[in-house]
């Protein structure tokens, strides 16, 4: 193929990938948009492997195969809860792909050119230190590793002299290029060794924001690499994983009302605790609360991690049209940080064939809240707790919520008075036009949809 040919294709692929990002905007187009987003990746490998006068066809053919495996394995086997332990590990691949890539540009001179030494090293500072991290950060999820925040004293000191020592020794090696260099030795090592040191006192709270980073890092690592073998169309898709990866990154730290700062270096609870919240509980059982809700004229359920853990999405859907069969307006509120991952809940609600118009964000539910009769609250709790709003000693306090207290009437559905993601108690449950619902959500909405129907 002529490179004017090959740098066409890159364009199409590249113009795919851009297509599919857009489309993956909104939960009625991901679908047709990450299906665009791989068509383009399958043109850019294609043109690649035609473009390179490739010999060794049965290495990549094994890789292909096995790489399918893997991956349609992971999509049928791994359950929706642990998607961000999968997405752990999916980012520490690219990491390790981007380094196995930038480093062998080196190979084949006896001395690269300064811009080759330059983009292959940051590929592998930025490969090296992802791939270890996003290790650490699948540990922490799949619990292989303490997952609580573990600061450790001049934990910034030692942090910040393995990045002095990283650079140094990335800008030695880029002044004697030359293969065998022990600086360059020293930049593999040190890259491995600060990305654990990041990630290893971060808890396991913060994980879905680290991983988020990670993925930029991945995406930066592999520009990178782009630029140290000359490939346009790595350097499009890196630049644009790097670009998506941090604006999730500030998204979800925005969500959360804390800097990015403070997610990498402060523990999160691990020093303010929140007051202890005290009152009497009103529980209600499926038969009561069916009463209130046939009476209802607008409902809004605000799902959470619980409706994940549940399963209960598919009941959800079916007690939402019940409602609605019933005359009533039903809605579906949504914090961004809801769940374990960004979107968690748009996922879920998506699989459960929840008509799109339905979902409102939490910025427009909240002015309306006044005016719902029911807010029922499905296994979520941080999102919907007051204290983010009243409390200042609390660990969630500025984090943006779902004003369910606002409502006529909130059920809350869960199965017991612990705690959520946080580790904070929950003055909402307590509250004088709060009814508990206690149960796991799936059976609790089962019970409500048998009720009405009763
Ligand atoms: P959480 O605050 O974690 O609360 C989930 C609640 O679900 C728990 O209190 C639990 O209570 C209940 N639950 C669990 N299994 C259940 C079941 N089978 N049936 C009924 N209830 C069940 O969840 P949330 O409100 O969605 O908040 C998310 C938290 O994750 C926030 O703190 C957020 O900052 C954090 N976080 C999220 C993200 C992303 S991107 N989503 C990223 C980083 C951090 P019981 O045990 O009593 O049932």
């Amino acid at each position: 193929m002529t490179s004017v040919s090959v740098n066409i294709a890159y364009i199409v692929a590249a113009v795919l990938f851009v297509l599919g990002l857009k489309m993956l905007g909104s939960p009625a187009s991901a679908r047709r948009g990450n299906a665009l987003s791989a068509l383009g990746m399958l043109i850019a490998i294609v043109v690649t492997l035609l473009s390179k006068g490739m010999v060794e066809f049965h290495w990549i053919a094994i890789a292909v195969a096995a790489g399918t495996v893997v991956g349609a394995l992971a999509s049928r086997l791994v359950a929706m809860t642990a998607m961000p332990e999968m997405v752990a590990l999916f980012n520490g691949s690219g990491g390790i792909a981007s380094l196995l890539v930038g480093w062998s540009a080196l190979f084949g001179h006896t001395q690269a050119s300064t811009f080759t030494a330059s983009t292959a090293s940051l590929s592998v500072m930025i490969g090296g230190v992802t791939f270890s991290g996003s290790l650490i950060a699948w540990g922490k999820l799949a619990e292989v590793l303490p997952s609580g925040a573990k600061l450790f004293a001049g934990q910034r000191f030692v942090n910040g002299g393995l990045l002095v020592a990283l650079i140094v020794c990335g800008v030695l090696f880029v002044l004697h290029p030359q293969p065998d260099s022990p600086y360059f030795i020293a930049v593999l090592v040190i890259a491995f060794v600060l990305g654990a040191m990041a990630v290893f006192p971060i808890g396991g709270a913060d994980m879905p924001v680290v991983i988020s980073l990670l993925n930029s890092y991945s995406g930066l690592a592999a520009c990178a690499a782009g630029f140290a073998i000359n490939n346009n169309v790595l350097i499009v898709s890196g630049s644009l994983v790097g670009a998506a990866g941090i604006i999730l990154t500030n998204i979800m730290c925005k969500a959360m009302n804390r800097s990015l700062a403070n997610v990498l270096f402060s523990g999160f609870g691990a020093a303010r605790a929140g007051a202890k919240v005290e009152g009497d509980v009103k529980p209600i059982d499926a038969d009561d609360a069916s009463l209130i809700l046939e009476a209802a004229s607008a409902v809004t359920f605000v799902p959470g991690y619980g409706m994940a853990v549940a399963q209960a999405q598919h009941v959800v859907q079916e007690l939402g049209e019940l409602l609605e069969e019933n005359g009533c307006e039903v809605s579906y509120a949504i914090h961004p940080v809801a769940g374990r991952m960004p979107g968690h809940m748009n996922v879920l609600l998506a699989e459960a064939s929840v008509p799109y118009d339905q979902l409102v964000e939490m910025d427009d539910i909240n002015p309306r809240m006044a005016n719902i009769d029911v807010a029922i609250v499905i296994g979520a709790n941080d999102v919907v707790n007051p204290c983010a709003r009243s409390d200042e000693t609390s660990p969630i306090y500025g984090m943006p919520i779902i004003n369910v207290d606002h409502a006529r009437t909130v059920f809350v559905l869960k199965r017991s008075m612990a705690a959520g993601f946080a580790g904070v108690d929950n003055p909402l449950f307590f509250g004088n036009n709060t009814r508990m619902l206690f149960g796991d959500a799936k059976a609790s909405v089962a019970a409500l949809i048998a009720a009405l129907k009763g």
